[in-house]
């Protein structure tokens, strides 16, 4: 056997097991490269053949022709195996179904304490009352003064209010209440004040909004929660009308055939004063740890609205007289869904807020 043909055959097993190891495109095309590029091996030893001993050329010229057949033929082979496999690859990769639900847009909702707010809103609004809103900072004057609460009335104490600082006293290091009397409202009344300096008599208000206090948090306390309060001004207003309203709301609010009951109460602002209950929502009027046994649940506090108070509004009580109302948003939420604590309501865990979907 000649050295040629020796050669072409080892090249035959070498670029078969070469061809066999290649791992990419890339791989393959070096090899024909190497094979038959025009300075290949094939190619190199195709040029040989030239020089073979006339006898012995076509014999070697078939084997070349076999060989060169056989490395292109493997070559195309591998070539598409990868190729094919390469799309493959990528068709899975952005594979598209077009058969899959649409994913949803995720739409907020109310906070369920607006829910409250709104519905509170839509009830009174329905019996001609409007909205009139007043600061959430604001002076002790309106806060305390105004509403006839002397400084030295237990509900001014330091451990009620949340003072705002007088400027540059922090940084003194000698923190004390600002001198201007700003503080954070501890109730929606100082709105009582408001609406009467505001607007001409009749009056016929709600005021909703955000009061804060000087409270260590729990289940059932924040330092900062919801009122809606409720002012009525007029020259024959009487304590009847404020019950008549009060039960018209508390059926509107809880259906038509909720108990309701008044108890007296004190409040500063309001000769004489109410506390107004509904029959217990969670148990009925039972009994239950809810409503502590008693069967019924204070909603609100109210009042016929105190001379006093009426002075301070510029209004004359020998004219006018008035009621007016106070009633937390916080509970009534807790209660409408059987939330078991106020800090959730509070924080901002969508995943929480988002099980009480109100209106948007
Ligand atoms: N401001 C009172 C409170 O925060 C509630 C109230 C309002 C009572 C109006 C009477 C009249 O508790």
């Amino acid at each position: 056997m000649s050295d040629l043909r020796q050669r072409l055959e080892q090249l035959r097993a070498d670029a078969a097991a070469r061809l066999a190891a290649a791992t990419g495109a890339p791989a393959v095309e070096e090899l024909r490269i190497g094979l038959l590029g025009r300075s290949g091996k094939l190619t190199a030893l195709m040029h040989e053949l030239g020089r073979a001993p006339a006898d012995e050329r076509p014999g070697l010229g078939q084997l070349a022709n076999a060989v060169r057949e056989e490395v292109d033929a493997g070559i195309r082979a591998r070539l598409e195996e990868f190729t094919a496999g390469a799309l493959d690859a990528r068709l899975e990769a952005e594979r598209l179904d077009m058969t899959a639900p649409g994913r949803s847009v995720r739409i907020g909702h109310l906070h369920p304490l607006m829910t409250v707010e709104r519905d509170c809103r839509e009830i009174f609004h329905a019996f001609g009352f409007e909205v009139f809103e007043g600061p959430e900072i604001e002076t002790d004057a309106m806060n305390f003064e105004a509403l006839n609460i002397p400084p030295d009335h237990p509900s001014r104490d330091l451990w009620d209010t949340l003072y705002v600082a007088e400027p540059g006293s922090v940084e003194a290091g000698d923190p004390r209440p600002a001198e201007d009397g700003t503080i954070l409202r501890t109730h929606t009344s100082p709105v009582q004040i408001r609406a009467m300096l505001a607007l001409p008599p009749p009056i016929r208000v709600i005021t909703p909004g955000r009061c804060f206090r000087y409270e260590a948090v729990d289940a059932s306390h924040g330092f900062e929660f919801f009122q809606v309060e409720g002012l009525v001004i007029d020259r024959t207003t009487s304590l009847a009308d404020l019950k008549g309203m009060l039960e018209e709301y508390a059926r509107a609010m809880y259906g038509g055939r909720t108990r309701t009951r008044f108890r007296p109460g004190y409040y500063p602002f309001t000769e004489p004063s109410a506390a107004f209950d509904i029959g217990c929502l969670v148990c009925g009027g039972d009994g239950c740890p809810a409503c502590k046994r008693s069967g019924w649940m204070t909603i609100l506090g109210s009042g016929m609205v105190h001379p006093h108070v009426l002075r301070a509004g510029g209004i004359d009580p020998e004219e006018y007289q008035g009621y007016a109302f106070g009633m937390g948003l916080d509970r009534m939420a807790l209660l409408r869904w059987g939330i078991p604590d106020l800090r959730l309501l509070m924080g901002a865990d969508l995943r929480f807020l988002g099980q009480f979907p109100g209106g948007r």
